[in-house]
């Protein structure tokens, strides 16, 4: 993906190049298709992107392109690229976290939250709640323990053998479903652990896991119980963090970022437990909630505004924590 930026805030074309189809017959990412997939792409990606811009490469004064955390081999392609881009163009150019660039997902909105507020960053790779205290400023209140948020609909869905990725599925077959027939658990919320705001899925993972054993020879019957069940209990613990850690910290504004804030039941379920409060709720366009180009170009504007440029010795990183 990649796309040009005005401002640090118009979009001026955002191309997203999916490989959830050629990923869909393994169950998962393959990392090493992924990397090869992102050389055949990028260069055709990014000229698509220039045209739909409608302006010349002369046009761009500079480039943010994504460091880490993720996957090595596909980091490193893009990483690459935006080196020998930026060298070539002799224009400043900086690798920006990809953590930071959920987090600046919601800033692009019409109607941001104002600082300080709340944001969890809920995806395939990340469960992380943050203190968002300005541009630069991110402090981690909490995360998971094990699974992240978006990793449990994905090995949710398999279970159920509706295939890879699993949020979309799951959210579709719980529509169908009733939330409140089968009672999944909800791990790191019991009223002890009201000020922790680390996650924890696996255990709900595998509660779920006994259940379809358990009852495989009706499984057909139950799958939109199931799936409404899990995704009722992994939402109410979402928003239960984001609400105690918004009225902790005694913010107005809270949001959620990453593929899972996709989610419609998400949404509806946070609007309805802060109706009696003065909490406000904000969630990114949908587009830029799963991996985009345009929350990286936004997070790399303010660094390249403030001068914090990265350096052709500079490497990507796989993790780390924000
Ligand atoms: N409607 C949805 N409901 C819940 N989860 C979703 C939905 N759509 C996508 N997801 C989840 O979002 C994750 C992908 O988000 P993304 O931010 O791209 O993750 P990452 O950067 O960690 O790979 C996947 O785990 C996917 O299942
Ligand atoms: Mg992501």
């Amino acid at each position: 993906m990649f796309l040009y930026f005005k401002d640090g805030k118009e979009i001026l074309s955002s191309i997203v190049s999916s490989q959830e189809n050629i990923h869909h017959k393994y169950g998962g990412v393959v990392p090493e298709i992924a990397s090869r997939m992102h050389v055949k792409a990028i260069d055709v990606i990014v000229n698509k992107a220039i045209n739909k811009a409608k302006i010349t490469i002369e046009k761009i004064d500079g480039v943010a392109v994504t460091r880490g955390p993720g996957l090595i081999g596909s980091l490193l392609v893009g990483f690459s690229f935006a080196k020998a881009f930026a060298w070539a163009r002799k224009i400043p150019w900086v690798g920006v976290n990809h953590l930071e660039g959920h987090i600046y997902s919601v800033l692009l909105n019409n109607n941001p939250p104002k600082f300080p507020f709340i944001s969890l960053l809920a995806s395939g790779g990340h469960t992380n709640l943050y203190y968002v205290t300005s541009y630069n400023d991110f402090h981690i209140l909490g995360q998971t323990r094990d699974d992240a948020a978006g990793e449990s609909f994905d090995k949710v869905a398999k279970m159920l053998g509706m295939g890879y990725p699993g949020g979309a599925v799951i959210e579709k077959l719980a529509a169908k479903g009733d939330p409140c027939l089968i009672k999944f658990p909800r791990p790191l919320c019991n009223k002890n652990s009201k000020d922790s705001f680390d996650f924890s899925f696996s255990g709900l993972k595998s509660a779920v896991a006994r259940y379809i054993q358990k009852n495989k020879n009706f499984i057909n019957e139950q799958k939109a119980d199931i799936a409404a069940g899990f995704q009722e209990a992994v939402l109410d613990i979402l928003s239960l963090k984001l609400i105690n850690a918004g009225k902790l910290k005694n913010c107005i504004d809270i949001a959620v970022t990453g593929g899972v804030a996709i989610n419609s039941a998400l949404a509806e379920k946070i609007k309805k437990n802060i109706l009696n409060s003065k909490l406000k709720f904000h969630v990114p366009f949908k587009k830029l909630c799963g991996d985009n180009a345009a929350m990286i170009g936004a997070r790399g504007y303010k660094l390249l505004e403030k001068g914090k440029l990265s350096k052709l010795k500079h490497d990507v990183f796989s993790r780390n924590r924000l």
